[in-house]
Order: structure tokens, then sequence, then C-alpha cells
């Protein structure tokens, strides 16, 4: 068996503009589920998959998210003065250990394949997770970590994949399998964006990968692709043929938390799914309703 996947890259220099104005001053990945960034979910979400060490892709005004996985001594002596050690704790949670997080400017947003590229310094020769922190997922066992039991089975490249939404492959990088049985099974090929109509199956790659350091070479005279940018599937499909590559559809649920109806579908599952709120949470939504 190959090497433990121990990093994971988090390319968050997106510009957010399907979430604006919220995503105006507050990176969109800083926006709130229930009572957490986004960003919260995604690291608890590695770390259960037993990641140790997590790169940021980040882009100009995005400082704050360095800022959130640091400490923050004024409030923290403000708590512990008033004796409110739950709210400290549940602040601290999310805190790396010292040196655990790396955070690296992408100066172009040149596309996913290229914001990848920008941490193969602090990835080095060892294989590694790219999560898509847009895509909220929610499963008992945490999906990185299935996308890496699928990684330690099978070897090579891993990719999360979900049915696409009929009439949606367009927006998405689409696979195709060497036939069906379960839930891994071999990848043939991919495409990012298909022509409407043309796309080889109804599974999209829905943001979690396990990626074999033979990628960067890939990237570093990577095309352009679909919609002019730097697109990772187009790396990967160029690795596929050295490489083998699984496509794993995970158990749980996805919330695209990019878009305004997303987050506010993660926003109501995430809360009913708090033990401590869910009571409230449905008695507030059935009023609503
Ligand atoms: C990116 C990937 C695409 C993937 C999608 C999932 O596209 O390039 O393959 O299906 O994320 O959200 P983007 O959403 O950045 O256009």
């Amino acid at each position: 068996m190959g090497k433990r996947v121990r990093k994971a890259v988090l390319p968050v220099a997106g510009l957010g503009t399907r979430v604006l104005p919220g995503a105006k001053t507050t990176p969109k990945n800083l926006l709130n589920v229930v009572d957490r960034p986004i960003l919260s979910y995604i690291v608890e979400e590695a770390r259960a998959a037993g990641i140790e060490h997590i790169v940021f892709i980040v882009g100009r005004g995005q400082a704050a998210i360095e800022d959130y996985f640091d400490a923050i001594p004024e409030i923290e002596q403000a708590l512990a003065a008033k004796g409110k050690t739950d709210i400290l704790e549940d602040l601290r949670r999310d805190l790396p250990e010292p040196g655990q997080m790396s955070f690296i400017r992408q100066m172009a947003p040149l596309g996913l394949g290229h914001a990848v590229w920008c941490a193969r310094h602090v990835i080095g020769d060892e294989p590694f997770a790219v999560m898509l922190p847009d895509m909220l997922m929610m499963a008992k066992r945490a999906a990185l970590a299935q996308a890496v039991d699928a990684y330690e089975q099978k070897g090579g490249n891993v990719v999360v994949v979900e049915p696409c939404p009929p009439g949606e492959a367009h927006k998405y990088g689409i696979v195709a399998l060497d036939g069906q049985d379960g839930r891994l099974n071999r990848m043939t090929g991919m495409v990012e964006k298909p022509a409407p109509g043309t796309e080889p199956s109804n599974l999209f790659i829905s943001g979690r990968y396990i990626l074999q350091p033979e990628i960067f070479e890939i990237l570093e005279t990577q095309e352009r692709g679909a919609g002019g940018e730097i697109q990772l599937t187009d790396g990967m499909f160029h690795l596929m043929k050295k490489q083998d590559f699984h496509a794993l559809e995970y158990e749980g649920t996805t919330y695209d938390c990019g878009d305004k109806i997303g987050l506010l579908r993660a926003n109501v599952a995430f809360a009913l799914a708090r033990p401590d709120l869910a009571d409230a949470a449905r008695k507030a939504i059935n009023a609503l309703l």
C-alpha cells in the first residue's frame, strides 16, 4: 500500500459571486451554517479523516480566514473571567496545533487546477486530499474518511462523485466509469463542464479528492480549459493515462454552500441534526411553514 494521506488542500480563493452581498467583505467559506463558519465543519471533516496538515489556498482580502484559525486572547480572557468555559471550549475547538496549517496566496484566479498546483511545495512527494469547501457534506462517517478508506483499498487516485440533478451536468466535472458495481468503481474518463447532452454519465465530481503528487507536474503545464481556467479535471484526465482513478459514491448528503438555497438548506439540516437545537429549530421552521 502507498503512503498515508496526511495533508489536505482547501482552495478557498473563489469570489463567491452566488452568495453576494454576504460574501463581499466576509470570505464566502466563513459564512455561518448555524453558529459556525463553513470552514469549521470542513476542518472537522479533515481531522476525522486523519489529516494532520491543512493547506489553504487563499486570495486577496481573505486574511480573515487566517485570523479565524488563530487564538484571540482578549475574547478568551473575557470569557474565562466570566466563567463561560463552554463558549471558550467551543471557540478553541477549531484551533490547530501550532504548525498544522499553511496559508498560500493564489496571486491570480487562474482556476482550480492552478490553485491546487500552488500547494506543491508544502505537499511534497506524497498523496494528498483536496476538499472544495463550498461543498458541505453531512455523513455518519466523514466524507473524506470514506475517500481515504477507498484509497487504502485501491491505491492510486480517488474522486468522490454523486448523482447529478437532471439538466445540471454542464455545471460540473462529470466522470465516465468502467461499469458500475456498488459505490466504488474504476474510472475511464472525465470531462469538465460538458456541453448539454454530451455528459458521459450522471455522476458529478462533488468536491473531495485523493490525489498522487504526480498531478503537480501535469498541472505545471496544463493548458486552460472550460471557462478559460486551468482545470483540475483536465489535469486528472492526463494523470489517468498513467495511474488508476476510482470514483466513490460516498454515503451522506451534500449541501452546496456556494449557492443561496444550498446555504439555506445546510443551515436547516445542520440545525435539525444538532441535539441542543433540533427541537427549537423544528418548531421555528414549522411555524414558518
Ligand atoms: C469545480 C470543479 C468541478 C466540480 C465542482 C463541484 O467546479 O471544477 O469538477 O464538479 O467544482 O462543485 P466549479 O464549481 O469551481 O465551477
